[in-house]
Formats: structure tokens, sequence, C-alpha cells
């Protein structure tokens, strides 16, 4: 693997980040970190996507200009990014002069091929999905069955793409490729929807929307969100019609691109449609996420039950975003639907952080100061000498196998399928513990066997800070330093001698990786 590209969907900053919108980047940032782990050359773009009505709408009803509000959230989106340790390359937004200038070029592009022509055109408009409906998606009563609000009846003159040009090259890239949409169970949707598409519109009238990229030989129209949105993907790299730079040609195609079911549609039929027409390859594959309810009801303004990642770390008084990152990214099997509740967050992370993982690297350590002043004997290793205690050997080999089981689930992007896998190797590894009981071995004198039993605990410890790495950073590296284990190793290059020979750890070194979350506080948060 010489290079791997990830991107996010780019969020509408007519609000503040919502868990919703952090679960998303959190599994990108895990699976950029796991990533980084195999490969040295890891490309990660998210952003913001700031043209369209609503955001011109909002601007107005605030007394600010669309830019202004666009800076302030932008800006929101960036500071939870950064409360959530997401360690993107590139933060896009539509708005930065790079981006507008090479969608004039890409939009001028597919003009001059014959790809967008411009027709007159009466549609209903939703403004919440930033498009034009079909009529027949809409509910009973004549709702946007996403945005349950009218949509609004708009005659323009406008610029379509012709989408209808590329479907057959859609359905038969599908078809042959099964990976290409994940989880694969949605690729049937898509294949449904391509059935009945028609070209879409991609300009509107300045008259009626101003805030969006001018289209530049026909500034009576500005180019419309999709167009503009989905570009972002390679004018953050460079992309250029007549000189792709060296950053483009390294890193396009994408390897993944990370989005919500939602908007499935615009990435697996618009998106790759746009780029036949600017005969770029299509991404390998876009994974479509599901959705983060609250309580198990969906996240609404109305109801009220919108939660901002950064209030869970406050209301959890958590030091370190480790616990919500690894909460969110095990929430959901891949692509399926997951929830958020203060008391399963609370349960979970205690459960699986403190009380199984942290616990063990704790007792462990604290064993070998009390039995071993903290050194490590020559003669421990079940590698360099002989298994003394049944089953060192088994679970040695069992860490090892994890790696291959841990990335294989990251290679089908089944995150929190990868993070069970962690927390079962935990739970085996501490069963050894309690089937070997090194404290009885002590008591009996059998000393090199009790320093096998911890050696060899330690040695799986190593494994899994590295392999807990792209959830708990901080975790990890928290167990790393304790352990004196290099955690900018590559996953390929884990052994079972991870723990070096000689003194490892003094009892005032010792620090738990981990503070369970306090109950109380849960009860707080509620409140
Ligand atoms: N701006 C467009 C995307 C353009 S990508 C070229 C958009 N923005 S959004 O702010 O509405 O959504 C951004 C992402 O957040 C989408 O992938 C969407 O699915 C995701 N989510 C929004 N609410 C969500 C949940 N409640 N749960 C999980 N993801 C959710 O669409």
């Amino acid at each position: 693997m010489d290079k791997f590209y990830l991107t996010t969907a780019i969020d509408y900053v007519n609000g503040a980040p919502h868990i919703g919108h952090a679960y998303e980047k959190i599994i990108t940032d895990v699976i950029a970190r796991h990533f980084s782990q195999r490969c040295d050359n890891v490309y990660f773009l998210t952003g913001t996507d700031e043209h369209g009505i609503k955001i011109q709408k909002t601007a107005a009803s605030k007394g600010i200009t669309p830019k202004e509000l666009c800076d302030e959230n932008a800006q929101k989106f960036k500071d939870a990014w950064k409360a959530l340790d997401i360690d993107y390359t590139r933060f896009i937004r539509t708005t930065d002069e790079d981006h507008v200038k090479i969608v004039q070029k890409i939009f001028q592009k597919l003009v001059q091929n014959g790809d967008i022509y411009k027709n007159s055109y009466e549609g209903l408009y939703c403004s919440g999905c930033e498009c034009f409906l079909n009529p027949k998606d809409l509910t009973e009563d004549g709702l946007c069955p996403d945005h349950l609000k009218k949509p609004e009846v708009v005659r323009e003159e406008n610029y379509f793409f012709k989408l209808t040009k590329y479907k057959d090259a859609i359905i038969k890239h599908i078809k042959e490729n099964p990976d290409f949409i994940i989880p694969q169970f949605r690729a049937n949707e898509v294949l449904n929807q391509l059935e009945d598409i028609q070209d879409i519109s991609v300009s509107r009238a300045k008259s009626n929307v101003q805030w969006g990229i001018d289209v530049l030989d026909d500034p009576e129209q500005s180019i419309y969100v999709w167009i503009d949105a989905l570009s972002n993907y390679i004018t953050a790299l460079g992309y250029d019609t007549e000189n792709p730079s060296d950053k483009f040609k390294t890193y396009w195609p994408a390897d993944v691109q990370v989005i919500g079911k939602d908007i499935l549609k615009f990435h697996s039929i618009y998106w790759p449609a746009i780029l036949l027409a600017l005969d770029l390859p299509l991404p390998k594959h876009i994974l479509a996420h599901g959705w983060i309810t609250i309580d198990e009801a969906k996240m609404s303004k109305s109801i009220g039950n919108v939660i901002s990642p950064t209030s869970v770390l406050e209301a959890f008084e958590l030091e370190t975003p480790d616990a919500f990152r690894y909460y969110m990214a095990t929430a959901a099997p891949c692509g399926k639907d997951g929830n958020y509740s203060d008391d399963d967050f609370k349960e979970k992370v205690n459960a699986h952080l403190a009380n199984s993982m942290g616990n063990l690297l704790n007792r462990t350590l604290s064993m070998l100061v009390k039995y071993f002043d903290g050194d490590v004997k020559e003669e421990f290793f079940v590698s360099r000498g002989s298994e003394l205690v049944e089953g060192s050997l088994s679970l040695l080999k069992t860490a090892l196998n994890k790696i291959d089981l841990v990335k294989n689930n990251f290679d089908n992007f089944a995150i929190a399928e990868a993070g069970l896998e962690i927390v079962n190797l935990v739970d085996i590894t501490n069963k050894y513990v309690t089937d070997n009981a090194p404290w009885t071995l002590a008591k009996e004198g059998k000393m090199t066997e009790c320093g096998q039993v911890l050696t060899t605990v330690l040695e799986v410890m190593c494994i899994i800070s590295a392999l807990i790495y792209p959830f708990c950073p901080n975790i990890a590296k928290d167990m790393a330093r304790q352990l004196s284990f290099d955690l900018n190793k590559k996953l390929d290059d884990l052994t079972y001698e991870n723990i070096k020979t000689g003194h490892l750890i003094s009892k005032e070194e010792i620090k738990p990786v981990f503070l369970r979350v306090d109950s109380e506080l849960a009860d707080k948060s509620k409140k």
C-alpha cells in the first residue's frame, strides 16, 4: 500500500456540529489512524460545505453576511474536531479561493464537452436537501420525506448536467465492483434509483440565489451545490482541468469516501458521473454509514435532543476524547444505525476501557513491581526460554492473529467489528491471568512461572496498545509509555518480542490509563 486517501462528507455550516457529524469524523479518523499504521502516506480530507440558499437565508435573518456566518460556524467545526483529536490533513472550505477557481474551471470544461446544457425548468425544490425532488418521492401530504417541509415550486433557466448519459456506465461499474458501495446491501437501493434518473440541475438563477460560485461565462447563474460540494474531493488535492498537481496524481482515486446513508445517491450516482465526464477514475469505495439516534430518537431541533460532541466531554469531565471516540466508533456495525445514550456510554466505557483494559495493565505492572522490582528477566520470555506456564504461547499466537483479524475488518471498513476483536483479546488475556493466578504462583515460590505470566501479558498489552491506538490515541500512548513500547511501529512489524529485558517500570511511574466515568456525572448531564 503506497498511499491511502480518505475523505468525509463536508458539513453544512448553518449550525454547530452535533454528534451525528462527529460520528462520521471519528470513524474516518479511526480508519485514517489504522491505515497510518500500515502505510506512510495517508491523506485525510474533511471540511465544510458553505454555499446555498440555507446559508443565505440564515445569514440574512441574523443580519450578517453569508461569509461572516460561514467563518463563525466553520470555526465551530474545526474546534470540535480539535477537541476530538480528529487528525485531518486538510480542512477544505468550499469558500476557499483555490476551490472556487477550480470549480469554475470544472464547470466550464463540462459545458465545453457538452455534458452541461442550459434549459428552462420547473421543479419542486427542497432547500433542506438543496436539490429538486421527484414528485413521486414526496410523502402523501406532498412533503419532502427527509425534512417534512413542503418543497417550493421553482421556475428558472438552469444549467443541466447530462446524468442520463452516464447511467449505463455507472450501473456496469456497480455490478462489476461489488465492494464499490459499502455496505453491499445498499448497492441494490442505488441500482433501483438509477432506473429512473434524469438530468440534474447544476446551477441556479443569480436572481434567486446569490450565495454560490459564479458560472464563469454566464454571470446570471451561480453553480449550485452538488458540483461545487462534490468537487471538493479533487480540488483539495490541486486537481486542475489542464494541469493536475503532483498531489492529485499521487492520491486520486480516493481509497474510501465516508458519507452518511442519506447522501449515498449523490456519491454513488452524481459523483461518479461527474468523474466519468472529467475522464477521471472513480473512488475505490464509498462507505455509507448509518445514522446516530439519541436515546433511540432521531436527533432534531424541534425535539430539542441535539447533542454537541464537546458537551459530552464536558458533562463527563473527560480529559481526553478517547472514551467518546471509542463509544462512537463502536456504536454501530458497518453501515447500520447506532444510538447514543448517557447511561450506555458510561456503562460501556467503564466496562471496556477501565475495568477490562486499563485494569489489566495496571494490575500486571503492579505485580511486576511487587514481585520483581519492575524488572523483566530473560527467562520469563516464552519465546526465548521455554513455555513454563501452559497457554502462554497460545495467547501470544492469538494476539498476533488478532492483528490480522483487525486488519481484515478495517479492509472491509467494519470499524465496530474491529473494536470488538480488540475487546475480545483483552477478555482472553484477563482469563489467562485468572486461570494462572500469578499471585498464587508467587506465594508458592514459582517465581519464573509468575514472571512468565506477567511478561506474556505485557507482550500482549503492547499489541493491544497498537490495536486500540486508532480508537483511543491518548490511552494507547499512555499504555505504550508504561510498556516502553514504540507505538510508531507498523502493525506488520509487531512480533511477540515487544518488551525489553531489564528494568521496565517503578511504582511511581505506574498510572491508570483510564479513570472510570462517574455515574453522577451522567445524571447531571441529563439534567
Ligand atoms: N453538505 C452535505 C454533504 C456534501 S458532501 C460533498 C451534507 N451536509 S450535512 O451537514 O447535512 O451532513 C454531513 C454528514 O453528516 C453527512 O454524511 C450526513 O449523513 C452526516 N450526518 C448528519 N446527521 C447524522 C446523524 N444523525 N448520524 C450520523 N451521521 C449524520 O449532507
